[in-house]
């Protein structure tokens, strides 16, 4: 595609001699299209140039107008900015041929022989999955699938939490109350139920917490009642996990969890122990981290000899540097673990090499609450993905019955709907923002929600299905695509990879969503504005064309957050 961005950094480096490089950093889009396409702010070079802005825009406009630049309809200056106004014509053939080159609009190989590591979802072995890591499996899976569109090679972890003391609780509980509960029935409310039971009992029972610590040193040691039974919990829990990501299309290419560590620690205290990190406290090995600003120490190994999770963490991040040669490894977890973060990030540096230690991201999210009423009642104190996954196909499939009754494959539809408004509203927020999921807000199909993108996509396909065919690129007349509703949505089509590049620099999704929607609404007035399917058939060609292309980039875009688009709704 042309980089406008780069070819007007390379006119101002002539003019300027600086580095094209830098230039095209500062290079800004502005918000209304009369300051133009693109503009340069000259304040940045002030400095560098001892001259004032609007004397240096000036200047450098003079020199080029003396040339001629096809890309460049006309540069002008307004106040220390220099303007650009790009060719439509040039931006207009550009997009359609991209359109109708790539199987994969925006597909590219800009990370080839990148490795990334995205670790997302990494839910607790006998813990509910619950709404609390929605957000990881969701931005976690729109992470992974960005990168790997732009040619990473990128591994999806799920580091299951499927180790640690409460494991050896588990056990006890288990042993005394085993066959009390029949599991093959939502077994993980019921190993919940032990597991508060056990917990209630080492309270006031010293005796039972020593026998439960017990169980988890036989497990280290690989004691074989204790691994069974903890391999026992661990696939039930695999298979209520698996049917949530099933039914979200979320995959992993590794589910090596805590306890797939458990025997790669020796090495990370032996190292620690080598650099002379390792200080005694209380019985416990610490690594005292005041040096770097943190206050508090991370615990290595606890009293009892026992390891604990940051260690795993350790032994994890030198297991995937070896692994992996990682260039990225991604922590998509909640902004409650940033200290944990910091902290292994920093003993680390004393683990693996600082090519690896560089490349350690902590993606950190808000919390997500439901409003406070009856879908907070009716789904409990802790509401579970799955309930919440219910309830909203129901509420869509309520919506649907109303709007359309007689849609053909009407719970189908309703699924895709529901997964998708639950998609959206999870991913349109920024990271770091708290949210709220609300059904009336997430299933809204005029408000800003996957519904309402499913809906304009919906809306291209009875286009085309009305025309009954797409124009050939060659039967599209460029002039008729120069008017202001068709230039907003071939610019935002053009910016799509730019966007992706955004999404992966920031390892925010939320950009896409937002992407996504200006595309829609863009598209909406165009719909608006204009017949689409008209006598004028030169017009016409045009405009079915543009439809399709939207219809693209819309179920494209969509997909790599993990939205479906349904073809009816
Ligand atoms: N299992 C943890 C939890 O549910 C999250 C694990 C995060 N990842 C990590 N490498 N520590 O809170």
């Amino acid at each position: 595609m042309i980089n406008f961005k780069q070819i007007i950094a390379s006119i101002i480096s002539k003019a300027t001699q600086i580095n094209e490089k830098e230039l095209e950093i500062y290079i800004e889009t502005p918000k209304d299209n009369k300051n133009g396409d693109y503009s340069f702010p000259c304040f940045r070079l002030a400095k560098e140039l001892k001259k004032a802005p609007q004397i240096i825009a000036n200047e450098i406009k003079e020199k080029l107008d003396q040339e001629t630049n096809e890309e460049i309809e006309k540069i002008e200056v307004t106040g220390g900015y220099l303007n650009f106004f790009i060719n439509k014509e040039e931006l207009v053939k550009e997009v359609l041929k991209e359109i109708e080159n790539e199987q994969e609009y925006g597909k590219s190989e800009k990370g080839k022989g990148r490795n990334i590591i995205v670790e997302y979802s990494s839910p607790n072995i006998a813990k509910p999955f619950h709404i609390g890591h929605l957000r990881t499996t969701l931005i976690g899976n729109a992470l992974y699938k960005t990168y790997k569109y732009l040619g990473y090679n990128t591994t999806g972890i799920n580091h299951l939490g499927d180790y640690g003391t409460q494991f050896g609780k588990m056990i006890e509980a288990y042993k005394m109350w085993g066959n009390e509960y029949d599991l093959k029935e939502d077994p993980i409310n019921k190993l919940m139920d032990m597991y508060v039971r056990i917990n209630e009992l080492c309270k006031q029972d010293e005796s039972i917490l020593e026998k439960c610590r017990e169980n988890f040193r036989l497990l280290e040691e690989g004691d074989k009642y204790c691994t069974e039974l903890w391999n026992k919990f661990k696939e039930l829990s695999m298979t209520e996990f698996s049917k949530i990501y099933d039914i979200l299309n979320v995959k992993f290419d590794s589910y090596n969890g805590e306890a797939f560590y458990s025997d790669k620690m020796e090495e990370v205290v032996r190292k620690l122990e080598e650099k002379g990190k390792l200080i005694e406290s209380k019985g416990a090995k610490i690594v005292d981290l005041e040096y770097a600003g943190i206050n508090t120490p991370c615990i290595i190994q606890k009293t009892d000899g026992s390891s604990i999770y940051a260690t795993r963490d350790l032994a994890a991040i030198m297991y995937r540097a070896k692994t992996y040669d990682f260039d990225k490894c991604l922590y998509v977890v909640a902004y409650e673990q940033n200290l944990h973060f910091k902290q292994i990030f920093e003993v680390a540096k004393s683990l693996v090499d600082e090519k690896y230690t560089k490349g350690l991201e902590h993606v950190s999210y808000g919390m997500v609450s439901l409003p406070t009423g009856k879908m907070s009642t009716r789904l409990g104190n802790v509401v579970k993905i799955e309930d919440l996954i219910k309830g909203t196909i129901e509420k869509a499939q309520e919506i649907i019955e109303e709007k359309n009754p007689t849609l053909e494959n009407k719970d189908q539809i309703a699924e895709k709907v529901g997964i998708g408004a639950i998609i959206f509203n999870t991913l349109s927020t920024a990271n770091i923002k708290d949210q709220i999921f609300d059904w009336n807000t997430a299933l809204n199909f005029q408000g800003e929600t996957g519904p309402y993108i499913q809906y304009t996509y919906v809306r291209t396909q009875s286009v085309l299905e009305k025309a009954g065919f797409v124009p050939k690129l060659d039967d599209i007349k460029i002039e008729n695509l120069l008017d202001e509703f068709s230039i907003e949505i071939l610019k935002l089509i053009y910016n799509f990879e730019e966007t992706l590049i955004q999404v992966t620099e920031k390892n925010e999704p939320s950009i896409l969503a937002r992407y996504l929607i200006e595309l829609a609404k863009a598209f909406s007035s165009f719909y608006n504005e204009n017949k689409i399917i008209l006598d004028n058939k030169d017009v016409q060609n045009a405009r079915i064309y543009l439809t399709y292309a939207v219809g693209k980039v819309l179920k494209q875009g969509a997909s790599l957050l993990g939205i479906e688009m349904p073809e009816k709704m």
